[in-house]
């Protein structure tokens, strides 16, 4: 089941999905104390990030995970903990995946750290123009799956690691975020249930938020 969340353009959408977020901090530090949440790489979320970064909120209870990370050094300039981290600044409590480890041992680190978090409460995802989101792509083999995180080898022939399918899937609330008209056919696509990994998350309760400013 989709709910499907617009924005006028870019810039409006980037905004509603910062304001959802610390929304749901907001909500979750009243409930627990705690707010526990897993942020995309790529472009399209960097101006909600930029928009996060400059926000009033209890940074301090709040965890940051990364659905996905390419398997380079943390300071490589393709590295979404860098990306992340340079929007969020050294206030936020980030969690990055160790990729100075053996990969396996990068994600079985990363498996322990989730364990002690789970389920998270909110997952923002991005998705691919083939239907990737994470680091799931589609007719490739997910590694040593362990339910919580597994890793893959890229169309470009670079390793990632990433959050499963299951992991995400068992998290209190799922979003994809989509923008631009190049992404409108995968939209159609997974708006259909096409069988792409962007078209299999959803949350706990079957819900999969998707923000986005195509007119779709
Ligand atoms: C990554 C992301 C990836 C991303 C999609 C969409 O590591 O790149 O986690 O899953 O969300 O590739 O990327 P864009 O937002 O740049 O279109």
């Amino acid at each position: 089941m989709y709910k499907l969340i617009r924005g006028e353009n870019f810039e409006d959408i980037s905004r509603k999905v910062a304001e959802h977020i610390i929304n749901k901090a907001k909500e979750h530090i009243n409930i627990k104390g705690s707010f526990n949440i897993a942020l995309a790489g790529g472009t399209t979320p960097v101006e909600t990030y930029r928009i996060l970064g400059e926000s009033e909120m209890e940074w301090d209870k709040i965890n940051f995970f990364l659905t996905d990370e390419r398997y380079v050094p943390l300071d490589d300039e393709r590295s979404n903990y860098r990306m992340i981290r340079g929007f969020l600044g050294e206030k936020a409590n980030i969690f990055p995946f160790d990729t100075s480890k053996e990969i396996r041992e990068t994600c079985r680190l990363y498996t322990e750290v989730l364990k002690k978090h789970a389920p998270l409460d909110f997952i923002l995802l991005g998705a691919g123009t083939d239907g990737h989101t994470a680091s799931l792509f589609p007719n490739s083999v997910w590694y040593d799956d362990d339910g919580y995180t597994c890793w893959t080898v890229d169309p470009t022939g670079l390793k990632r690691v990433s959050l499963s399918l299951k992991f995400i899937n068992s998290s209190k609330e799922v979003a994809l975020f989509l923008t631009g008209e190049k992404k409108r056919s995968i939209l159609e696509k997974i708006l259909k249930g096409e069988n792409l990994p962007a078209a299999k998350v959803r949350s706990a309760n079957g819900e999969t938020i998707i923000f986005t400013d195509i007119d779709i």
